[in-house]
């Protein structure tokens, strides 16, 4: 299975190197990932991408060389996508496997929210992704081999209170890839989904607020009992948590290895255990008793409203 058996027909010359593109290398999973890449994978090429802002951050930890380009992509900006997606064509050819990793996570109420905030998180963890799936595909079809490894969630899964957007975000990603696994299947290109559940790692802190649901601001109103126990639990269980973003990078490695990975790939203990929460309660009773298990969830907005 070495480096991606597709590579092994009589076609394609054993010394090809798949290239790989990687999106919000700076952080978390995505620079987990890049390390991997740049010391145990050599028999890819790597394109490590980040925002201009955070690109310093690669060029301190990489050398470029023949195997290995920095390239800077914001993903929510269709410019810069064409941009890098030329750049590879005209520098390696094509971009073999796609991973769609960066992301970003909106901590609040839909009330909370604004048309910007909703239209940020969607260009970052949907739109942007669907933009630099579209530009690769060609390629991908005309070889007739690639991947396309999406970087998903629980929150894909189940939604839960004060992530509504976040949620949706994945969910459209997860709907999105659905239908492209059916419509890539003919021409050999496959598609994943990687679904981390909690994972103990620093990305808590990057946590986006709408200027609403700012913990400057959250601190009194009908919703304060939301953040004031949603925010600890989720940094708690993420804590708890027995998965590191180093574990998601290899796992993202081994679908990579893998000649034909599943659509649905849950990533830690908790996205397996969503999963068959979700398929096997009955719809009556899942919702009752997931909202049990939420921190003091039958006493939130109690001081805000007349319902008794
Ligand atoms: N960690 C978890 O518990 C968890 C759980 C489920 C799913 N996930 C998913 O896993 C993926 C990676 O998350 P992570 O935990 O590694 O988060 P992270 O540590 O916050 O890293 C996110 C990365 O995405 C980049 N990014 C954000 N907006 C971007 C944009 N517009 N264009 C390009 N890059 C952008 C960030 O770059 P900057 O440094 O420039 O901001 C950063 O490198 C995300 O899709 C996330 O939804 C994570």
């Amino acid at each position: 299975m070495w480096p991606f058996s597709r590579y092994h027909r009589r076609d394609i010359p054993q010394s090809y190197k798949p290239v790989v593109l990687v999106t919000g290398c700076s952080n978390g999973i995505g620079l987990e990932l890049a390390h991997l890449l740049y010391n145990e994978h050599p028999e890819y090429r790597v394109v490590a991408t980040a925002r201009e802002k955070s690109i310093q951050k690669l060029h301190d930890q990489f050398l470029e060389n023949d195997r290995f380009m920095i390239y800077p992509l914001d993903v929510t900006k269709e410019e810069e996508r064409k941009e890098l997606i030329n750049h590879v064509n005209k520098t390696w050819g094509g971009v073999d496997i796609l991973v769609n990793n960066a992301g970003i996570s909106y901590r609040s109420v839909i009330e909370h929210m604004t048309a910007k905030d909703e239209l940020l998180q969607m260009e970052t963890n949907y739109l942007g992704p669907m933009g630099l799936i579209r530009r690769v595909l060609p390629y991908m079809r005309e070889t007739g081999r690639g991947k396309i490894i999406n970087v998903s969630s629980v929150a894909g899964m189940l939604a839960m209170p004060t992530m509504s957007s976040y949620s949706a975000s994945k969910y459209a990603l997860e709907g999105a890839s659905e239908s492209l696994w059916y419509e890539m299947r003919p021409f050999g290109v496959q598609v994943s989904l990687i679904q981390p559940g909690f994972v103990n790692s620093n990305s808590f802190q990057n946590v986006y607020h709408s200027e609403l649901s700012d913990p400057a601001h959250n601190w009194d109103g009908p919703y304060c009992d939301f953040y004031q126990n949603m925010t600890p639990f989720v940094a708690k269980m993420m804590r708890m948590s027995r998965s590191s973003a180093h574990k998601i990078a290899k796992l993202i490695i081994k679908t990579i290895k893998t000649e034909n990975p599943s659509l649905w790939i849950p990533a830690t203990l908790d996205a397996t255990m969503f999963y068959y929460i979700r398929r096997l309660l009955p719809r009556r009773i899942l919702l009752p008793v997931l909202y049990w298990f939420l921190p003091n969830a039958k006493h939130w907005g109690k001081r805000h409203t007349n319902r008794r």
